[in-house]
């Protein structure tokens, strides 16, 4: 009978052990801010503005405004949602896919540039 419990318990310990740990929370994705700064020049400060307020010289011309970093509602989003934006664009929209233009990487530090601009006062 003793050892019937031994095996119980080893079983548990060993599922107990064995089990997945908990689900991670979705992590921030690791960009670099510095490299970041340079794909956002070239890419995206014409429409979304050197600051990030959706001011940039193209903006003007579209008949949807450009995202405003600085606004609670992009503020919210994750890393992961902003990543699939901008991988993908929005449909109907100037806000097109990067897909194919820009690598992983670069739009993984284009995400932490439009952070630290999102902090940034005018
Ligand atoms: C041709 C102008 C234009 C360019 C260039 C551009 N964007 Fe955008 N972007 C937009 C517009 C317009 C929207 C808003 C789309 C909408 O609301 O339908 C947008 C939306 C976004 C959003 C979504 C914000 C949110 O709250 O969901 C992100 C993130 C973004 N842009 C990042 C970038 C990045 C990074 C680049 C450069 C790689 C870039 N954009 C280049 C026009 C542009």
């Amino acid at each position: 009978m003793k050892r019937v419990w031994m095996l119980l318990i080893g079983a548990g310990l060993g599922w107990w052990a064995l089990e997945p740990p908990l689900p991670v929370q979705a992590q921030d994705l690791a960009g670099d801010a510095h490299r970041g700064k340079s794909v956002y020049e070239q890419h995206c400060q014409r429409c979304h503005g050197a600051g990030g307020w959706g001011d940039g010289p193209d903006a003007l011309g579209l008949k949807i405004p450009p995202a405003n970093f600085h606004r609670f509602i992009t503020q919210m989003k994750s890393d992961e949602q902003l990543f699939t934006t901008i991988e993908f664009g929005l449909a109907l929209s100037p806000m097109h896919g990067w897909r194919g233009r820009l690598t992983d990487r670069q739009m993984e530090d284009a995400i932490a540039y439009v952070r630290v601009l999102a902090q940034r006062g005018r």
